[in-house]
């Protein structure tokens, strides 16, 4: 399979799946439990049926969109992931590089392979900083300093993973940051030579954001096991108040879904939230964000930014997203894929088709600017 018959989500999932070792092509694409909640992330979309206008003039349609202070040129950001060199040999070097070309957000995560800094000097574009909590409170420190002098401008915190979810895929596999594997993993990735080949022909794995505070090379450790044993699943509203005021600039908490939540992000001082199930990866059983958009906006839209991620594969999810009031929609497997699958050639080809996407449904939708995108557009079923 080749790049450019690559039309949508499930093709360029399927060519990173030809690509990449199962293991890791079973980390990007697993969730947790049953995985219902990644599935339904997708099928919330499906739930809801849009209702066009027409004879609008939309000869023109401006798809940009204002958030945490950061001007867009497409409502859609590439959401901050881990560990992306282990997909592609580029891995952050290659997001930074299509979202700026794209005008749009990234982000480059605690436990990212490329260093936030060496990112930011990629992309022209704004920048998110994905942080996660650690029992380290240096560590946390330094982090936030780091990003602040780097000149990332939003501050996104993680607060759906204090511990690790279940994800039975990557047990099976025996998938562990650097690498531990079982004897069935093992063979999945003698079976993929061409990705073997890349992964040790360029620079060693790192994680350049917790260099000199954890210690990767003394023993791998599964994604659940960091999780639990290195965040700290004591932190709380207090916690976030003080890093809010320390960063004193865009603040977003990423895994916000209930309405009390959302109120106690506004009150706390943070600009954004984001509405996530984390892919589907943390909490099975979890509500979609689709479907918990309307109530948040309804009782925050006008004093916070209001974002969602999870299950965005075309652009007419992300349409139905902004009807309901969101202000940008993050992408996560919908780009990480295509990086697998192409390095920075297939995150700007996804990107393009989305653009194309968003721009199509807009026209037939009669809608010339996100702001003309309302609720009346929409009718659940
Ligand atoms: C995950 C984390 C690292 O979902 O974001 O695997």
């Amino acid at each position: 399979m080749r790049l450019n018959q690559c039309q949508n989500f499930h093709d360029f999932r399927r060519m990173a799946r030809q690509r990449l070792p199962g293991p890791i092509f079973n980390y990007i694409d697993g969730a947790a439990d049953d995985e219902t909640t990644y599935r339904r992330n997708t099928q919330a979309f499906e739930a809801c049926d849009l209702v066009p206008d027409v004879l609008r003039g939309v000869a023109q349609v401006d798809m940009s969109v204002t958030v945490m202070g950061q001007k867009l040129a497409m409502p859609v950001y590439c959401s901050p992931t881990a560990l992306q060199r282990l997909f592609h040999h580029d891995g952050e070097r290659a997001v930074a590089a299509a979202a700026g070309k794209y005008g749009t957000m990234f982000g480059v995560s605690s436990l990212g392979t490329v260093s936030l800094e060496e990112a930011r000097k990629i992309s022209g574009g704004p920048q998110v900083y994905q942080f996660y909590f650690h029992k380290d409170r240096g560590l946390n420190r330094d982090m936030m300093v780091r990003a602040k002098a780097a000149g990332v401008q939003v501050m996104m915190l993680t607060v759906d993973s204090i511990t690790g979810g279940n994800r039975e895929r990557d047990k099976r596999t025996g998938f562990a940051i650097p690498f531990r594997l079982n004897l069935a993993g093992i063979a999945q990735f003698a079976a993929k030579p061409a990705w073997a080949f890349n992964y040790v022909t360029h620079e060693r794995f790192r994680l350049p954001q917790l260099d000199g505070h954890v210690d990767m090379g003394g023993g791998a450790m599964s994604i659940s096991r960091y999780f639990t044993e290195m965040l700290d699943p004591a932190m709380s509203w207090d916690d976030v108040a003080d890093m809010v005021r320390q960063w004193d600039g865009q603040f977003c908490l990423k895994g916000v879904m209930s309405v009390e939540d959302a109120k106690r992000a506004v009150d706390i001082g943070c600009t954004g939230i984001v509405l996530s199930n984390h892919g589907g990866r943390q909490l099975d059983g979890s509500r979609s964000a689709f479907d918990q958009l309307a109530e948040i906006v309804d009782a925050v839209g006008d004093r916070i930014d209001v974002m969602m991620d999870g299950g965005v594969q075309r652009g007419t999810h992300v349409l139905k997203a902004l009807a309901l009031g969101a202000k940008a929609v993050g992408l996560g497997r919908y780009y990480l894929f295509p990086l697998a699958a192409a390095g920075r050639p297939g995150v700007e080809r996804s990107l393009e088709l989305m653009r194309i996407e968003i721009e199509r449904a807009m026209k037939l939708m009669g809608c010339r600017s996100v702001a003309d995108l309302q609720r009346r557009h929409l009718r659940f079923r």
